[in-house]
């Protein structure tokens, strides 16, 4: 006899646990949206605390134009792969202005900064060897899983550097990190990764989800904060978070991008990236160049967002950028701290293994937010503290953002 396959654990069971608890946090839907600052859900407007719009331009009149005519000209999908039916010269103009924007050769789209992760595993051999920190986002850790070689976890550079020393000689040695970590909110060290992977020969692939239009004078993402744009092997790149879209793309010398362009499989059979996706995306990067200043709110309310919650005893730490991590002891306290938040008026993130390490709730203010939002959530959680009488940890240092 076969075992029951839908039996096994998952998001539905913990799901199940939290209604029992009156906590209803997942795949709840908004009816209206205004802008990235809130959201209608079941008749109440709530303010939007966990977007990765990061620069709010979700909503930005040039990208929501550029949507529209895309959507005009050439409909609502290509109902086809790049390399065969298709592709547009938009996604072409695209892949340009990416590249440049990124300070690369050339790069390659996919439909989602998921499927781009994927596209990676075309680069792992039987004989190959992967590298993935532990925190990796789940596209880079499944992206491992498909290649056909062996996979090591490394959880700091020590354990790296020793398991690069122990790797056989003659392996192809793939080193797979996010950029700022999706979680904790905390960045690579990509100096020390660049720095390991030429003293043993390995490929360094970097995840600038949440980099991009965040991180870096122009806001080219870590990369550029750290001074490596020529360093890396490849960026890979979301179009839905900063460049408010879907879609995603792999950016570095043009052999390697031509590489995956021919075997990797996301790119090779799974439809190209919509008209008015494509469009917005385009949009988008012409205003993260041309409005500095909203990178600059979204820091500033990062470090709003941060420095009120620590003087409130919520230790937000590692994060340094404004990926906002509130630790709990449990799934049942995170739930519970998440629904008075969202009976106050505010909706966050609520995350827990094994997406997170730790039950915690993720709070990201946007470019879109004011000092007002800023305040009505430092309120609510205090509120939500005192009543649901969490633990507050003294004494938290101002945070030191990455920026
Ligand atoms: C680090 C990281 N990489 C990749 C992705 C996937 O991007 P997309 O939502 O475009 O599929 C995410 C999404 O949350 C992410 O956080």
């Amino acid at each position: 006899m076969g075992v029951d396959l839908f039996a096994k654990a998952g998001l539905h069971q913990a799901e199940a646990v939290l209604r029992a608890h009156g906590v209803d946090a997942f795949f709840r839907a908004a009816a209206e949206r205004t802008g990235d600052s809130h959201v209608v859900i079941d008749g109440r407007k709530v303010l939007m605390a966990g977007s990765h719009d990061y620069l709010g331009l979700s909503t930005h009149p040039r990208v929501v134009e550029a949507a529209v005519q895309a959507v005009r000209r050439w409909g609502t999908t290509v109902s086809g792969s790049r390399p065969l039916s298709g592709s547009l010269v938009l996604h072409a103009e695209l892949e340009e202005r990416l590249a440049a924007f990124l300070g690369q050769e050339a790069a390659t789209l996919t439909n989602s900064g998921f499927q781009a992760n994927l596209a990676l595993s075309a680069l792992i051999g039987r004989d190959d060897l992967v590298f993935a920190d532990a925190r990796n986002h789940a596209s880079l850790v499944d992206a491992a899983r498909l290649g056909w070689g062996r996979v090591r976890r490394y959880r700091d550079l020590g354990q790296l550097r020793a398991q690069l020393a122990a790797a056989p000689a003659g392996t192809g040695r793939l080193i797979l990190t996010d950029g700022v970590f999706s979680m904790d909110g905390d960045a690579a060290d990509l100096h020390g990764l660049r720095a390991l992977a030429d003293e043993h020969g390995g490929t360094l692939v970097v995840d600038a989800a949440h980099d991009l239009g965040v991180l870096g004078e122009r806001g080219r993402g870590l990369v550029e904060h750290c001074g490596l744009d020529d360093r890396v092997d490849l960026i890979s790149v979301t179009l839905s978070k900063s460049l408010a879209s879907i879609g995603g793309a792999l950016a570095g010398p043009a052999a390697n991008v031509n590489y995956l362009r021919a075997n990797a499989r996301p790119i090779l059979y799974s439809v190209a990236v919509p008209p008015a996706s494509a469009a917005a995306a385009l949009a988008a990067l012409e205003v993260v160049e041309a409005e500095p200043e909203r990178r600059r709110r979204l820091w500033e309310l990062a470090e709003g967002l941060h420095n009120g919650l620590r003087g409130l005893g919520f230790d937000t730490r590692p994060s340094t950028t404004p990926i906002v991590p509130v630790r709990f002891a449990d799934m049942a306290a995170a739930g519970a701290f998440w629904a008075a938040l969202f009976e106050a008026g505010v909706f966050t993130n609520l995350v827990g293994p094994p997406a997170a390490g730790t039950a915690m709730l993720r709070l990201t203010l946007t470019a879109n937010h004011d000092e007002t939002h800023l305040a009505t959530v430092l309120e609510a959680c205090d509120r939500a503290a005192r009543r649901l009488g969490v633990p507050r940890v003294p004494d938290i240092p101002e945070v030191a953002l990455t920026r």
